[in-house]
């Protein structure tokens, strides 16, 4: 694999506002934008990735809360088809440099997405993984974790 870093976008750049586009077809230059994501997620000391903060407009995710069982999930397309319960975490974000506050997510989730091979998967998520989730596909349409601090 060749990976590289990318540039993360930072509010309040209006492209983060932007709603992303659905990924037709899963070619070459989505697996590769896939790495550059993952890499550059590490690199940063980040849990999750959207394409909108490397500045692609497509509905691609990555995603490692740091649980080894679970390790990287990359979700193409992904959709929420069920959320239950609700949590409050502090989050924080790559792209808003030096906020963190207090967000209610779901307690659960049910999300499917395309896998790089293009296999549909079900993924039932809780606790940490669940906000991740929910705070990474707020991201594909626009949404920061600041528009939902409890406390202003
Ligand atoms: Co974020």
């Amino acid at each position: 694999m060749n990976m590289a870093l990318r540039n993360i976008i930072k509010a309040p750049d209006e492209l983060l506002r932007k709603k992303s586009r659905p990924v037709e077809k899963i070619e070459q230059k989505i697996i590769t934008l896939l790495d550059d994501m993952a890499e550059t997620m590490y690199a940063n000391d980040g849990v999750g990735l959207a394409a909108v903060q490397v500045g692609i407009l497509r509905r691609v995710v990555v995603i490692d809360i740091g649980d080894e069982e679970i390790g990287l999930i990359e979700l193409i397309n992904p959709v929420i088809k069920k959320s239950s319960g609700s949590q409050i975490n502090e989050e924080g974000c790559l792209s808003v440099e030096g906020r963190r506050g207090n967000v209610k997510r779901p307690a659960k989730l049910v999300v499917e997405a395309y896998n790089r091979e293009g296999q549909l998967i079900k993924y039932t998520a809780q606790g940490f993984l669940a906000v991740a989730m929910s705070h990474e596909i707020d991201h594909l349409d626009g949404v920061l974790f600041t528009d939902k601090l409890e406390e202003k």
